[in-house]
């Protein structure tokens, strides 16, 4: 938390302006609102927030205007040390004018006294009436000013706090701080080590077109050597006892039930699979990992062949983890003054128009077949744009020519980024197609347009490849993504390594939530655990229980679980996070529903609380169950009202962290006692009892 001394401001206030008002009255606009966290940014005194302090416009309310307060953007926050020395605090609120009709913004204010709630406002959009409020914070010690984003994302989420000001008792200012953060705690594991026993682990389906190479490897924990088994696998398929790997390809579409098989000097397990010869592919969230988040512009060949070999040789494989995604950067770069990538300003293309790799990446066929000789699949990326959004080449104009590119080279999956297609959209680069354009076509076509495209030319393609859409949820994506031949689609824009970050992307979700089924699936983004950093690396920032709720959210979600992290560097905990078989089963469950959010609860015994539980249905009948605690302290709960949760009867309730049942209980009569850690989780299976 920064925060200046009371002196120190004091003097900085007096050197400046004396506008405190009479000597009881403090106003928020003058006290230090450096610590303000907010959602993008920066917060303003008497001005709407702004990207850059200059483009603030004077704080406007449906068209009131006010001389003083704060603008902001939620999520926010802001810390007052009252010290008991305040009577009142009082303001206007609403949303600001710089974004006056928009439909993305909804707001809400709180006041928070010491844990207590003292006022709200209700969720607020532009045009409605600025809010006036008068509360009394006599005795209280520790005000808390937040804005939420009512849980839709903070796109133009402009909100002012207009007007605001403290009566004192004594005190002419107050120190400020940011957002209160959950004490210290040092990582502790709750995944149980696999036994050295076979136990084949994954998802239960698999989906394959017809005569597409099939590449599939049975994920089994427990010592090697280990022999393999596949009864009844149908023709075409070749089973490798020694790996499990199942390759071939398929010569009839249906459906085909096999028994998998893993055998080891300690014992056997057995498994049911189904394969899927159709049209729908990634009938489970591919599993996998991405350059992105770890090295950025700095990926290169070796780089993804050591995490190729890391995915291996740490048992992420033995998981479901599958494929090896090279982000941005793989491509040559337009020219730059960035001295990172001045190696890479070499033609985007040769004399036939074909894309050509970079010097870090002198070949792509060997690298695909290097990664498939693990068992594994291998990803790229490219924009629909003249360049991508980190200046490579970009597949506008050339998008057949590229998907016949990465089929030939052998990949499996392309993050299609939209970055500089907005240069095609607005008419600000020649459209020799006549591609639709922003301000021409109809609904959302020009949005739609390069993605249809893309689609259609990886669909012709003699092989497999998850068309994974890149476009961070404009135009609601979720609606029309399946039918561009999406197999997922990003809904928000980047992730990073802060609890700001987990929350306002994963608790927003719900909008995506009726379009995610198997083949496709809602995207919030990679993970963010392990050493993180876009060229930099450094161990992730999320707490150990930011990170439990990161993972069992996005498993619950139904979302690809693909790892940002250094795969060299993964420690005991992270490694913990990724390998718990029955978390990773909420994520690849056959029935492939996302989860939304079912119960809120704000107040517990007096105090402002931040619950959310969120429910999955799964194929077996029983529900997948996530109390998340949003709030910075731990708290005590009890779920005694299981209607609310559509479950009745007797049900038996799993730990999925800890593989442990925890209560066989009668959803009738008795009630299940809950203790969340701070930004923490419990993630609960239930289960009818027989
Ligand atoms: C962003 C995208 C990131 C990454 C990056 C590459 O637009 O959201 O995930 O792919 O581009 O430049």
């Amino acid at each position: 938390m920064k925060s200046h001394s009371a002196i120190g401001l004091c003097l900085l206030l007096g050197a400046f302006t004396p506008s405190l008002g009479s000597a009881e009255t403090v106003w928020l606009d003058d006290l230090n609102l450096a610590p303000i966290v907010q959602g993008w940014g920066k917060a303003q005194k008497n001005k709407c927030a702004a990207k850059k302090p200059e483009d603030g416009k004077p704080l406007t309310i449906s068209a009131k205007r006010f001389d003083r307060g704060v603008g902001t953007v939620a999520e926010s926050a802001l810390n007052i040390f009252l010290n008991g020395d305040a009577t009142t605090f009082s303001a206007q609120v609403g949303a600001d004018d710089c974004k006056r009709g928009s439909s993305r913004t909804s707001i809400e204010f709180f006041v928070i006294g010491d844990g207590k709630q003292l006022w709200r406002s209700g969720v607020m959009h532009t045009n409605d009436a600025a809010k006036a409020f008068e509360v009394s914070v006599a005795g209280v010690n520790h005000l808390l000013l937040k804005v939420g984003d009512a849980d839709d994302g903070n796109n133009d989420d402009f909100a002012d706090w207009a007007d605001a000001k403290f009566e004192t008792k004594t005190a002419k200012t107050f120190k400020t701080g940011g957002e209160p953060v959950p004490e210290p705690v040092t990582p502790y594991i709750l995944t149980p080590a696999a036994p050295p026993t076979p136990r084949i682990n994954g998802a239960k389906v698999f989906g394959v077109r017809l005569g597409s190479p099939f590449l599939f490897t049975i994920p089994a924990t427990g010592d090697r050597p280990m022999e393999f088994s596949a009864t009844n696998l149908p023709s075409g398929l070749h089973l490798d006892t020694k790996t499990g790997q199942i390759t071939g390809s398929l010569p009839s579409r249906g459906e085909f039930i096999v028994t998998l098989g893993a055998k080891n000097s300690l014992g056997s397990a057995e498994k049911q699979f189904r394969i899927v010869c159709g049209d729908a592919i990634a009938l489970t969230p591919p599993m996998g990992w991405n350059s992105w988040n770890c090295f950025a512009h700095m990926i290169s060949a070796e780089k993804v062949r050591s995490a190729a070999d890391a995915m291996v040789r740490s048992g992420l494989i033995n998981h479901g983890f599958t494929y090896i995604n090279i982000d941005d950067f793989w491509q040559n770069h337009v020219p730059t003054n960035e001295k990172d990538v001045q190696d890479l300003i070499k033609p985007l293309r040769d004399d036939q128009g074909f894309i050509v790799s970079n010097a870090r990446f002198p070949d792509m066929k060997g690298l695909a077949d290097y990664v498939h000789d693990r068992g594994l699949k291998i990803g790229i990326y490219s924009s629909p744009g003249p360049t991508t959004c980190g200046g490579c080449a970009g597949s506008w104009l050339h998008e057949e020519q590229d998907a016949q590119t990465f089929a030939r080279w052998g990949f499996d999956f392309l993050k299609y980024d939209w970055c500089s297609y907005g240069s095609v959209t607005d008419g600000s680069i020649a459209n020799p197609l006549n591609v639709p354009v922003r301000k021409n076509a109809s609904n959302d076509d020009y949005a739609i347009h390069p993605f249809k495209v893309m689609g259609g030319f990886l669909r012709d393609q003699p092989r497999d490849i998850i068309f994974s859409l890149c476009q961070y949820g404009n135009n609601d994506v979720w609606k029309w993504g399946g039918a561009v031949n999406g197999s997922c689609w990003r809904t928000t824009g980047d992730v990073n390594d802060s609890w700001r970050s987990i929350k306002e992307i994963g608790f927003t979700q719900d909008k995506a939530a009726p379009y995610a089924k198997p083949g496709n699936w809602t995207d919030p983004d990679m993970l963010i655990v392990g050493w993180v950093g876009w060229g930099r690396p450094h161990p992730t920032s999320l707490t150990p229980d930011e990170q439990y709720t990161h993972i069992s959210l996005w498993c619950l979600l139904s979302a690809p679980l693909l790892i940002g992290s250094d795969m060299a560097k993964l420690d005991d905990f992270t490694l913990s996070l990724l390998t718990n078989d029955e978390v990773l089963a909420v994520d690849q469950d056959e029935l492939g529903k996302q989860a939304t959010c079912v119960i809120k609860v704000n107040e517990i015994s007096g105090r402002v609380s931040d619950l959310r539980i969120y429910q999955k249905e799964l194929v077996d009948g029983g529900h997948a169950i996530g109390f998340f605690n949003l709030g910075t302290e731990p708290v005590k709960w009890e779920l005694s009202d299981f209607t609310q949760l559509h479950l009745s009867g007797k049900q038996i309730v799993r730990d999925l962290w800890r593989q442990q049942n925890v209560a066989t209980l009668d959803a009738a009569k008795n009630s299940l006692p809950l203790t969340i850690p701070g930004h923490g989780v419990l993630l609960y299976k239930f289960t009818p009892a027989k």
